[in-house]
């Protein structure tokens, strides 16, 4: 299929990096629709083991691989991480960065740590990338944009005039030290010389692929229910991850896009503050974060961990057109003799329902209703295709399915881009 959006169904870190890598192997182009650095994706092949915060997860198979409009970009990760690959022996050579991405500058990233202290107990657990700053400075029409890299006297135009605000409000709110224009404008003049050359119309390039009748993913970052819009406000990023934003997010109409694969774990987890009705209680959390290795790919924080939420997962179906789903990391469930999963919400006024609720004081305060499902012991490894699956895991797929009326195309038994089950 031509163009396939992989959107994370859930609060990020559903394992959309290694998806994206799998069907990479059958595509043309690799393209991040949104987010930063803030992103980690996690892409296993052959026992090695490479994290991707900035680039597009399609980079490690020598993918055309694009930076949409709608990402920002700190070059100095971007750059980090090219460095990184080019001593690992991969190419980097199919990277495009549209003109239009915003920069992540370093203000951004100060005004985010500064932020979060200010908010003390009220934080959002950020990942302090400058992601928030950033697209604040785009929304309010003052950003600096990867094209300004091209013209270094448009470059440090903007930066002194960025700085003369900037500096106001690190030094007189935040109490923080400013910065100097000539320090940052020599910096970024530095990272333009070396990004210059990846600088391009991906809008056109996605364009003419499109029409050439070559295989296009776009690639979420974060998830669902961390949608400025749609998620856990205020306990949310600051773009769009839903599917509908990959069109905006890449300068493609919507009507270009075929599939909506929906990333989900067979579990949940969240990293970062927010409510979180199907959390596990904390001795059964603390063993599936062991066994699932749950810990932050770009902070190392402790991720926590919830029992599958079908609330959330109808919510994900409804918002992103999801056509189909990848099931990962159901090997890490493989331990349990009993499996809970969140069926319906019960509100505050003792109502339950299935569908996810439109008024944070609901979600804030609602709990979640859980079934009991009998578990499985045996490992997945020898597994097949979800036929071979122990009944109770398959049934356990099946009920997935059955609830959200969307079939589960691919199932994960593990980290490595060959542990994950096909059907269809
Ligand atoms: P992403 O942000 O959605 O790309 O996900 P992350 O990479 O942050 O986190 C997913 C983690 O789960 C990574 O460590 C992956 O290597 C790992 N993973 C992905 N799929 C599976 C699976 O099916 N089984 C197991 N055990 N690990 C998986
Ligand atoms: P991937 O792409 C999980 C969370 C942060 C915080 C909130 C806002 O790897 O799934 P931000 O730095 O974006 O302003 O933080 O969003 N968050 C993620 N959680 N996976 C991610 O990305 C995330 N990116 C941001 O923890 O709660
Ligand atoms: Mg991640």
């Amino acid at each position: 299929m031509p163009a396939t959006v992989i959107v994370g169904a859930q609060w990020g870190d559903e394992g959309k990096g290694k998806i994206v890598d799998l069907l990479a192997q059958d595509s043309d182009v690799v393209c991040r629709y949104q987010g930063g650095p803030n992103a980690g994706h996690t892409v296993i092949v052959d026992g090695e083991t490479f994290k991707f915060r900035q680039l597009p997860s399609g980079i490690v198979s020598g993918k055309v691989s694009v930076l949409g409009n709608g990402c920002v970009v700190d070059p100095e990760v971007l750059l980090g991480e090219m460095d990184e690959l080019a001593e690992r022996g991969i190419s980097v050579e199919g990277l495009r960065i549209s003109g239009n991405a915003h920069l992540i500058m370093p203000w951004h990233i100060a005004l985010d740590g500064a932020s979060e202290r200010r908010l003390g107990k009220l934080q959002i657990g950020t990942t302090r990338r400058g992601i928030g700053p950033a697209y604040a400075d785009k929304a309010s029409r003052i950003g600096i944009r990867v094209q300004d890299l091209l013209d270094p006297k448009i470059l440090r135009q903007k930066i002194e005039t960025a700085l003369a605000e900037k500096n106001v409000w690190l030094e007189r709110v935040y109490e923080l030290q400013p910065f100097d224009l000539e320090e940052v404008a020599g910096r970024y003049e530095g990272y333009a010389r070396r990004l210059r050359e990846f600088v391009a119309d991906t809008s056109l390039l996605v364009d003419v692929a499109l029409r050439e009748g070559k295989s296009v993913l776009l690639e979420g970052a974060q998830g669902t229910l961390l949608d400025l819009d749609h998620g856990t406000y205020p306990f949310v990023t600051s773009s769009n991850p839903v599917a509908g934003a990959a069109a905006t997010g890449i300068g493609i109409g919507p009507t270009r896009i075929d599939k909506v694969l929906g990333v989900s774990k067979a579990y949940v987890t969240r990293v970062g503050a927010g409510p979180f009705p199907s959390e596990m209680e904390a001795s059964v959390g603390a063993r599936v974060r062991e066994l699932g290795q749950e810990y932050g790919t770009v902070t190392g924080r402790e991720r926590r961990p919830g029992w599958l939420d079908l609330v959330g997962l109808r919510y994900a179906v409804r918002l992103n057109g999801i056509t189909s789903l990848a099931l990962t990391k159901l090997d890490v469930l493989s331990t349990f003799d009993e499996l809970r999963i969140c069926v319906r919400y019960r509100l505050p006024d003792g109502s339950e329902t299935p569908d996810f609720p439109a008024h944070q004081s609901d979600f804030h305060h609602c709990e979640a209703v859980l079934e009991t499902l009998p578990g499985w012991h045996e490992p997945l490894d020898d597994c097949s295709s979800v036929a071979d699956l122990p009944p109770a895991a398959r049934a356990y797929v099946e009920r997935v399915e059955r609830e959200l009326e969307v079939p589960v195309q691919l199932v994960g038994t593990g980290a490595e881009r060959e542990q994950v089950l096909a059907r269809g």
